[in-house]
């Protein structure tokens, strides 16, 4: 997930009569629009959530970005290409839909780059090999669409909507990860050793993507009573786990968890360490200070761009 249900705790419920009204709305599924009325408290929330989803997706271009001058064929490079440039369309989408809450887009990237902003921790793992990237696309971009599938039917309808276009291009970001990995795993004995020392790097980070336990996760009920999420961290968490093993067994690969075992239908688990969670999401991941002087270089090399659209447009209202 890449909003990895971060949310801080949830205010007093509101009791007055329009929060009741809002909620049969709610109730009844329909879909919420920007003007109109809704607690402040569901404004917040979506905002908090669209923005760090945006900010995952772009700080998520970095670690993959990083392969494009290397990969080992121009198919290849021509599909990272495709799919890194999507990533950075999911941003604008999603900086969009936060800005039909009335939040600036200006005022969202000021928290990113000052480090007040979350985004999902799995981004602050380095990509060591190619297999990384294969890696990548099959289980970061599979935990996406398991997270964000539901997203589809949030209640706020341009965060609902951007969702639609979003899961389709993940699916093929998916698609080409898993078919890096098949193509590795049906090679040479050095690169099905590549593909599993990336498969051992990543897979309990990318289960770390669901975000906190359910018995810690604070803000959960209140978010599934606005129906802006549908499945809790562990359900998804579980969803994921029980989709991958097999894609993953099927590689030929041994996932780096002896107490893995199918059980009672579903595939059970070891126990995540989320102390390791926590250091990465309180900065302290092997490339949290990497990403963010990235993306600060990156918006200062910006700058002539946004002077030049200031400038174009005060023209405009000046012949208008
Ligand atoms: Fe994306
Ligand atoms: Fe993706």
């Amino acid at each position: 997930m890449y909003s990895q249900a971060l949310n801080t705790a949830s205010a007093p419920a509101d009791t007055s009569d329009a929060a009741a009204r809002f909620q049969v709305r709610i109730d009844a599924e329909e879909r919420i629009e920007p003007n109109d009325s809704m607690p402040e408290q569901y404004r917040r929330t979506l905002i908090r959530q669209i923005s760090q989803h945006a900010h995952s997706e772009i700080v998520g271009m970095l670690p993959e970005g990083n392969w494009i001058t290397r990969a080992p064929s121009l198919r290849r490079k021509a599909a990272l290409l495709a799919k890194v440039q999507d990533e950075g369309g999911h941003g604008l989408y999603l900086y969009a839909a936060a800005e039909t809450l009335g939040q600036s887009r200006e005022e969202l990237v000021e928290q990113l780059l000052s480090g007040r902003a979350k985004y999902s921790s799995i981004f602050n793992y380095p990509t060591l090999s190619w297999a990384d990237i294969g890696t990548i696309g099959w289980l970061v971009d599979g935990a996406a669409i398991m997270n964000q599938i539901p997203l589809c039917r949030c209640s706020y309808g341009p965060y609902a909507r951007a969702m639609i276009r979003i899961c389709k291009e993940e699916s093929f970001h998916q698609r080409q990860g898993y078919e890096i990995m098949l193509t590795l795993c049906r090679g040479t004995a050095e690169q099905k050793s590549m593909a599993q020392d990336a498969l051992n790097r990543w897979w309990w980070p990318c289960l770390m993507m669901f975000g906190p336990p359910d018995t810690q996760s604070q803000h959960s009920d209140t978010s599934m009573r606005w129906k802006i999420k549908r499945f809790t961290n562990d359900a998804l968490r579980q969803k994921f786990v029980d989709a991958t093993v097999p894609q993953g067994l099927h590689l030929g690969l041994t996932f780096p968890d002896p107490a893995l075992r199918f059980d009672g239908g579903h595939w059970v688990f070891g126990e995540i360490d989320w102390d390791e969670f926590r250091r990465v999401l309180a900065g302290d991941g092997p490339c949290n200070r990497e990403r963010l002087a990235a993306r600060r270089q990156a918006h200062e090399d910006g700058a002539w761009v946004r002077e030049a659209a200031r400038a174009w447009a005060a023209k405009q209202k000046v012949a208008a």
